[in-house]
């Protein structure tokens, strides 16, 4: 059968804009064809498509008359806008995470630390329910980036809870960084949040898939999120942090580490720790404690790979693994990290469902319980940890 060519667009030219690309080279069931790519600034766009050999377009709508597919690789604040006006456009739209959230009114003194967290929840629920309103009403659908569901590990115990009818007793996982490159990443009003909903939605996003799986398998319909407990906090701020130089620490107003404990609507739970103070390469895993068996889901590092290299210079061309430190002494270098990491199976999963049309594992539903959740989670924070009741899709 011939295969289909999907026309795509890219919004944003930085970090995730640039593995978003790569993954789509990989793509190999339809045809991709990337137009080009749209930023506000227009500069970076210009650089990025100029690098590729592809179009840099003077505006949002000229790119979306052009293509198929939009890719949201902007910041968070402005994921609900492109997402929303994409889908009017008729257009599939994969979104990068979180879905959104609430970034502010706009007014200059907003600072998300001293946030009504619980107003903050509210308008959060408010933009995920339009985003889901767009989807029903448009030909489009969006494709949530949530990359650890794809990554071959979370797959692998997929399969096992399918195959064995497993029921999760207890999630624990974490993601943790020495701090994000992003500079917007470090001030609420573009990113929805802090370390909680930025690096947190990924183990969670596995956590709330997992056992939506295990519903499914056993009957046929999902476990979804009941309460969250949560604790949040801001150590690279702290007026007694001592600062080495080896963790970021110029963050503005958001939690540089998190802690969240999800209770299932069967009283199964889950921990998800997310933090920006953990040196020695970003540390992506999940560990799952069935009644029948125990699985631990390595990301990142992983042991596909150990080296031991006497001398730092000697490793200055080799890309090791995100955010190591140092390449000297013992290191695991990752052989395929976007692999282990999920980017290009979502790619290959979202250009092929944009043309059959068939579901995806990781959907706007899936997006819009993790969002829920993570902001119940910074009431609960608020509340210096006390359980509050998450509004489920
Ligand atoms: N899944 C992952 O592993 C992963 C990793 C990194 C980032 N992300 C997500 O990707 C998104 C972007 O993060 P990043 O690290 O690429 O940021 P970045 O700062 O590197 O790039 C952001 C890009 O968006 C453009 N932009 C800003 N405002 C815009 C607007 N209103 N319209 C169009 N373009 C706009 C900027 O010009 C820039 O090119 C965030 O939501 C982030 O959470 C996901």
């Amino acid at each position: 059968m011939q295969k289909q060519t999907v026309k795509s667009g890219i919004i944003g030219a930085g970090f995730s804009a640039g593995f978003h690309y790569e993954s789509i080279l990989g793509v190999s069931g339809t045809l991709p064809e990337v137009v080009g790519v749209y930023t506000a600034s227009g500069d970076d766009a210009r650089e990025y498509a100029e690098a590729r050999g592809i179009r840099a377009f003077e505006t949002r709508e000229k790119l979306f008359e052009a293509v198929d597919l939009v890719h949201v690789c902007a910041p968070a604040a402005f994921h609900e806008e492109i997402t929303v006006a994409a889908l009017e456009a008729g257009k599939n739209v994969i979104c990068e995470k979180p879905m959104t959230g609430y970034c502010g009114d706009g007014s200059d003194d907003f600072n998300g630390e001293t946030l009504s967290k619980e107003l903050a929840l509210e308008k959060a629920l408010e933009s995920i329910q339009r985003m889901l309103d767009a989807e029903k009403k448009s030909d489009g659908r969006i494709f949530y980036a949530e990359n650890w569901v794809y990554a071959p590990s979370i797959q692998k115990e997929r399969e096992v809870i399918e195959k064995t009818g497993a029921q999760i007793l207890w999630m624990h996982g974490e993601e943790a960084h020495s701090g994000s490159h992003a500079y917007t990443y470090g001030f609420w009003k573009y990113s929805a949040g802090g370390v909680m909903i930025g690096k947190g939605c990924h183990p969670l996003g596995a956590a709330l898939y997992l056992k939506r799986v295990e519903g499914m398998a056993r009957d046929g319909k999902p476990i979804r999120p009941k309460s969250v407990t949560a604790r949040t906090h801001a150590l690279t701020r702290m007026p007694t942090f001592r600062d080495e130089g080896h963790i970021r620490s110029n963050y503005h107003d958001i939690d540089d580490f998190s802690i969240m404990h999800v209770e299932f609507e069967d009283g199964c739970i889950a921990t998800i720790i997310a933090s920006d103070i953990i040196l020695g390469g970003i540390h992506n895993w999940l560990e799952v404690a069935a009644n029948n068996h125990r699985t631990l889901c390595n990301i990142n590092p992983n042991t596909a790979m150990q080296t031991y290299n006497p001398v730092d210079e000697n490793f200055k061309d080799i890309y090791v693994v995100e955010k190591t430190g140092t390449k000297q002494g013992w290191s695991f270098p990752s052989p395929d990290e976007d692999w282990f990491t999920g980017y290009p199976q979502e790619m290959e999963a979202f250009y092929r469902a944009s043309v059959t049309g068939e579901p995806v594992e990781s959907d706007s539903n899936l997006a819009a319980n993790i969002i829920s959740t993570i902001y119940s989670a910074y009431v609960s924070a608020e509340r210096k940890g006390a359980a509050v009741d998450v509004t489920t899709f």
